[in-house]
């Protein structure tokens, strides 16, 4: 399991990535990117991964192929408390299978705000990107998404329930090392931007998805 010891690095929860940080992060191989729905973990995690040649692990998508059905329908059958287990089963298992990996992982948006799941990431010392944006930005991104895909994410239930649910969730994601800005952004830009932040070197190849 990567083992990540430069504390003063992980501070900065309030604001974009110091300068500073990129110093402090000498041996990263592994980064963790969480925030809500909408805020672009998992497409920014690939482009991400991509530029870097790392590998990319959608956490969601690792829990949908192990149980062979999608979040939704497992929402439907077993409930949020199971998925939830599930997400800290899967979780755990990915950590301790890394070792060296270099490596790029997108939660859920509920995953992060879970104490088990902010436990085992601090005790792998890993560092957490909390991808930000204003909830309206954010309530818009998820609902072109299902008109374009025609299905909805399970807690997007209505825009009053995704505003409240994202004010009690904040709290949590502020918690990360860090947080980035991607209000107005594109993907690449915010890849391109974290990239630079964290001090990390384009890679040749990409090294795989899941
Ligand atoms: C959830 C967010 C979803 C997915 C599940 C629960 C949440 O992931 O894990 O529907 O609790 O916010 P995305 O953030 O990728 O939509």
């Amino acid at each position: 399991m990567v083992k990540f010891t430069s504390e003063n690095a992980l501070k900065n929860n309030k604001n974009d990535i110091p300068q500073a940080a990129k110093e402090n992060l000498p041996h990263l191989h592994t980064v963790i990117l969480v925030g809500f729905m909408g805020a672009g973990k998992s497409s920014v995690g690939r482009v991400l991964a991509t530029q870097l040649g790392w590998r990319f692990v959608d956490l969601d998508q690792r829990i949908e192929r192990l149980e062979g059905k999608s979040v939704a329908e497992i929402f439907r059958s077993c409930g949020e408390e199971k998925f939830r287990r599930m997400e800290l089963d899967a979780l755990q298992t990915l950590l301790s299978k890394l070792h060296d990996d270099r490596c790029v992982i997108a939660l859920g948006g509920g995953a992060f705000v879970q104490d088990p799941i902010a436990a085992l990431i601090k005790a792998t010392g890993i560092p957490t990107v909390f991808l930000d944006a204003e909830v309206e930005e954010l309530l818009a991104r998820c609902q072109e998404e299902s008109r374009r895909q025609g299905s909805k994410r399970p807690l997007l239930e209505t825009p009053d329930n995704f505003r409240k649910l994202y004010e009690t969730r904040r709290p949590g994601y502020l918690k990360a090392s860090f947080r980035k800005e991607t209000g107005g952004k594109a993907v690449k830009e915010i890849a391109d931007e974290l990239i630079e932040a964290l001090g990390l070197d384009k890679g040749l190849a990409r090294t795989g998805e899941n």
